[in-house]
């Protein structure tokens, strides 16, 4: 299975982004939604990073995520901070709710994470599916720039009870047709000088044109397209900017 975010890659995730690490996202994400009175779904919500501070600024959201692991953190960063979680396992091509929501939010390029190009515009009609008439959609995709960036990359973190995580990515493929990069992340956990665990995702990741996936929005009967880069809302996308924001409608 690809894009598994299994034991040892949510640990280094909660590790590496903790609720409490912003990119510029949390900021722009609570002022984008300052006023929003209805309820926010945040699909693929992982650890909460995002989905802790706007449930503290007074924001009713909740959540999905594939990963029961990367849920188990954001429960319990909800559990401590006395925090409603309304949290499900639930998938971006089979998620279902009973209600509609105001907004629908996707930081962090998460949505890249869909690979295939039909089953993410079956996504993007499913997200349209679960809007309120008037509702918002706000999404983040990195761009296409930084998919050819060093095919190999090496960290580690130490973890509370003195051992060392180790995240080897190496980029293995890339389909410039598909507009999909497979990487293979190993993460192996390090006690003592010895190996105890270890693990490997087949990490699949699909880059998308600014001027295509607008089109994918209004093809899905998503109006008024805001596409922003850097976290400058209004601003057009500029080559090196290193987030690009599209916040589009669904007018019902
Ligand atoms: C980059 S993390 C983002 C977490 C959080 N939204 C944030 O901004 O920090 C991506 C998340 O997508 C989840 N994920 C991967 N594939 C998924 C899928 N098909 N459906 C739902 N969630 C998925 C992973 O488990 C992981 O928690």
């Amino acid at each position: 299975m690809h894009n598994r975010y299994g034991k040892l890659a949510s640990w280094v995730y909660d590790l590496d982004k903790p609720v409490g690490r912003s990119f510029g996202d949390v900021e722009y994400y609570l002022q984008r939604l300052a006023g929003c009175d209805g309820p926010v779904l945040e699909p693929a919500v992982g650890n909460g990073r995002i989905l802790v501070p706007l449930l503290e600024a007074g924001l009713a959201v909740e959540g999905f995520d594939a990963s029961e692991e990367m849920l188990f953190y954001c429960r319990q960063i909800c559990g401590a901070r006395h925090l409603p979680a309304n949290l499900t396992r639930q998938t971006f091509d089979t998620f279902s709710y009973d209600k509609r929501f105001a907004a629908i939010i996707v930081p962090a390029g998460s949505f890249q994470l869909v690979t295939d190009v039909g089953t993410a515009r079956a996504v993007i009609a499913r997200f349209r599916d679960h809007l309120q008439p008037g509702g918002r959609l706000i999404l983040d995709l990195d761009p296409a720039g930084a998919f050819g960036g060093p095919a190999m990359s090496v960290r580690s973190w130490e973890t509370d009870d003195g051992g060392l995580l180790t995240l080897t990515d190496q980029r293995v493929e890339t389909d410039h047709v598909a507009q999909v990069t497979l990487s293979h992340l190993r993460y192996e956990l390090w006690r003592e000088g010895r190996l105890v665990d270890t693990e490997l995702d087949l990490f699949r990741l699909r880059w998308w044109g600014v001027t295509e996936f607008g089109l994918a929005l209004e093809a899905a009967g998503f109006t008024d397209v805001t596409v922003s880069g850097n976290y400058a809302f209004g601003r057009a996308p500029r080559d090196g900017d290193n987030i690009i924001t599209f916040e589009a409608r669904w007018p019902g």
